[in-house]
């Protein structure tokens, strides 16, 4: 389904008119679809039913309570990063034995909170991190199941700074090492052998990426498989990619399946799936208030009351989002769609055909459901949108707008 849609010029979130929405809660505001998040979680489940795979959305993508608990409704598990994202998915509902817990720097507080709420396994990027898991479930009598990220070094052809496959990356152990890896956790009491995973990326809009990773670990796999009675799960992390621009193809969960399958059928374990662009990526977008137009000979600047505090994607990755006026327009300015903040980083939109709207017009950066909100800040001391859910024809404050008193909160003065 297409969560956002005009009628009539005006554009609609579901059934809500996106108008009403701002009048109501303010702008900057986050819109998402709960329909969209549905139907896209469903997509996977499906594309893939033949594994019955667990489907761990990954909270990092937008970490709100109601985007957790939706899926939770629909039986996903969930792939965490932090303390606090174990904190978030718990709070919202979700089962602790499907979740599975990555991250490079996991500290022993985090991993003995993990522990104790009997997650569903680890997976771990390092063999001293598979050393502190075992001393905390020693600690605490409670058993720590691992799967070592392994780093196939395949190249997923997408952005540098959010390829984690490649060997010049932080993320997981070289091929080379990961045999030796679990020897040498095998040998640490406390610790549970429970498979193996692989994330290469995110925003990947081939299939190709991930058949090599996969093709890279099988044999590995199959032997760690038949050493490691425990060694039921591959985990083969999120990535698939959607579509920024209007003539960009997102990666089709069915083309998906199609080339992970067969590999998947050879290993026969448990699947375990990450997904988290892909689920919440289009469900969302960023609604924002027209302050100014400001134009020189050299080019228009529409400054909008939404900057890179409240989506970092472009100034952060290059990265393009469909902007749109809500009051469709046909008439189009050359420009930059720019926020209030002080960098000249500051931009949703660089250089481009941008509606040509006026002072107090209501425009929207598209796609904006994923690594938006979750990666918004203060900067500036500029309070973070409010957030709004849109079931059919109904439409829910799911986080409210940050005041200036909430800006301090926590500040003391020696
Ligand atoms: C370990 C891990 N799993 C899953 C994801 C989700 O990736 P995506 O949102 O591209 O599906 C990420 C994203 O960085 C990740 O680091």
């Amino acid at each position: 389904m297409q969560a956002f849609v005009y009628e009539s010029g005006r554009l609609f979130a579901e059934g809500v008119a996106v108008e009403d929405l701002a009048r109501r809660y303010g702008t900057p505001l986050y819109v998402y679809s709960r329909n969209h998040l549905r139907e896209r979680y469903r997509a996977i489940v499906s594309a893939m039913a033949e594994m019955k795979p667990l489907v761990c959305y990954s909270v990092k993508a937008n970490s709100n309570a109601a985007v957790i608990k939706t899926l939770v409704d629909e039986g996903s598990g969930f792939d965490i990063v932090s303390g606090g994202e174990l904190f978030r998915a718990l709070r919202a509902g979700a089962d602790a034995n499907k979740i599975v817990y990555a991250g490079v720097g996991k500290t022993r507080d985090e991993i003995e909170y993990a522990l104790r709420e009997r997650i569903g396994f680890f997976t771990v990027e390092s063999e001293s991190e598979a050393a502190r898991i075992s001393e905390c479930a020693r600690h605490l009598g409670i058993p720590g199941r691992i799967a070592f990220r392994v780093n196939p070094d395949v190249d997923p052809q997408t952005h540098k700074y959010i390829s984690t496959g490649k060997k010049e990356n932080k993320f997981g152990l070289d091929l080379e090492r990961v045999v030796k890896a679990y020897e040498m956790a095998a040998a640490l009491p406390g610790l549970e052998i429970a498979g193996l995973h692989l994330h290469i990326g995110s925003q990947i809009l081939s299939a190709d990426p991930f058949g090599q990773a996969l093709r890279k670990i099988k044999e590995m796999c199959l032997a760690l498989k038949a050493k490691y009675p425990t060694f039921r799960t591959i985990d083969i992390g999120g990535g698939l990619g959607i579509d920024y621009k209007a003539d960009q193809q997102a990666l089709d969960p069915a083309v998906y399946a199609a080339a992970v399958m067969p590999l998947l059928r050879e290993l026969d374990l448990k699947v375990v799936m990450e997904p988290g662009r892909s689920i919440v990526g289009n469900a969302g977008i960023l609604v924002c208030r027209v302050q100014v137009v400001k134009a020189s000979h050299f080019k228009t600047f529409i400054v909008v009351d939404a900057g890179m505090n409240d989506l970092i994607r472009p100034s952060l990755y290059q990265a393009h989002h469909e902007i749109k006026a809500v009051t469709e327009t046909s008439k189009t300015v050359m420009g930059d769609l720019v926020g209030p903040i002080c960098e000249s980083g500051d931009f949703l939109a660089q250089d481009r055909e941008l509606p040509d709207v006026k002072e107090g017009d209501l425009m929207a950066a598209f796609s904006a459901g994923a690594y938006g909100f979750a990666m918004s800040s203060n900067y500036n001391s500029r309070p973070r949108a409010a957030e709004v859910m849109v079931d059919g024809n109904d439409a829910y404050l799911i986080r409210r707008r940050e005041t200036w008193e909430d800006i301090v909160r926590g500040e003391s003065i020696p």
